[in-house]
């Protein structure tokens, strides 16, 4: 069954959270609108997402319509635009998209991109309908107070038939829910959502997290969707008190596991539901 934890959460107090701390803004310690820092972004990030471009198929896309839902700073919308794709992005939180904006200006790429700031749950109230090939959600829906509502807006009114969607929303048999639990869940598994949200993210108190399983994903899909690749990625392994200083060291578990056991235990495990289906 699909939580309603969160259908009371109101958007503003998702929106102000992510204003407050754009997602990855802190992957690089160089001057912020930089190239350097941008660039510095984008390997932090896939250093530790390396799951991301094999899910993302970036050059698959040259040439095709994609649109984005929740582009935060930017980091997957600058290689569809890379890739040669005509891509609109569009996010919730202003204070992200300024960056992403800049970011494409930086690299040259703002004749392929157009940005829009909008809740997604009300996506065709912002920008006008049209049918676009992919679209591609990392990380966003699950933190959306009705995440349905938004599945059913990309249904009704952004794709063809033969359109790809490819989401990654959070696993919610993963190994980070077990830590959370057993590292800050006091046993409370009545509260499993709430805990979930309070520590799913780098900044704590995330206002709306959902998690899914394979079966409950399918639901939130739903009819207009047949699912085409489905399954789990990513244990982050690094110590935090060296990773918020750059460096990356595992924790001591993680160390001492020969890396094939770590990779299977990111398939069963892994906090990423990487979903891939067509519209039918
Ligand atoms: C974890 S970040 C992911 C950003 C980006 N996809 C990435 O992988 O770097 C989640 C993003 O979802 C956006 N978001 C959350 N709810 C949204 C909604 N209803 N409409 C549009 N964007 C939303 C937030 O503003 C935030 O930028």
């Amino acid at each position: 069954m699909m939580s309603s934890e969160f259908v009371e959460t109101s958007i503003t107090q998702v929106q102000d959270y992510w204003n407050r701390r754009p997602c990855n803004i802190r992957h690089s310690t160089a001057e912020i609108g930089t190239k350097e820092y941008f660039d510095q972004v984008e390997e932090r990030k896939y250093l530790v997402e390396p799951h991301i471009p094999a899910f993302a198929k970036f050059e698959r896309w040259t040439g095709k319509k994609v649109l984005e839902i929740g582009c935060g700073i930017g980091t997957d919308t600058m290689n569809f635009a890379r890739a040669g794709a005509e891509v609109t992005a569009v996010d919730l939180s202003g204070e992200s998209l300024k960056l992403a904006k800049k970011r494409a200006e930086v690299f040259g790429l703002s004749d392929r991109i157009k940005f829009y700031e909008v809740n997604a749950e009300k996506l065709s109230e912002y920008i006008p309908p049209q049918k676009y090939d992919l679209v591609y959600s990392f990380g966003v829906i699950h933190h959306s107070p009705h995440p349905e509502k938004i599945i059913e807006q990309v249904r009704e009114n952004f794709v063809h038939s033969g359109s790809e969607l490819k989401l990654m929303v959070y696993y919610r048999y993963a190994w980070k829910v077990l830590w959370i639990m057993l590292t800050h869940g006091q046993g409370q598994f009545w509260k499993l959502d709430r805990w979930i949200a309070e520590h799913s993210e780098a900044q704590t108190g995330c206002p709306v997290t959902y998690s899914y399983t394979k079966k409950t994903v399918k639901d939130l899909i739903g009819e207009g969707f047949e699912i085409k690749e489905n399954y789990v990625e990513h244990i982050f392994p690094y110590r935090i008190k060296d990773y918020v200083k750059y460096q990356y060291v595992k924790e001591w578990h993680w160390r001492i596991l020969p890396q094939g056991v770590f990779r299977q235990l990111e398939k069963k495990l892994g906090w990423h539901l990487c979903v891939t289906a067509k519209a039918k």
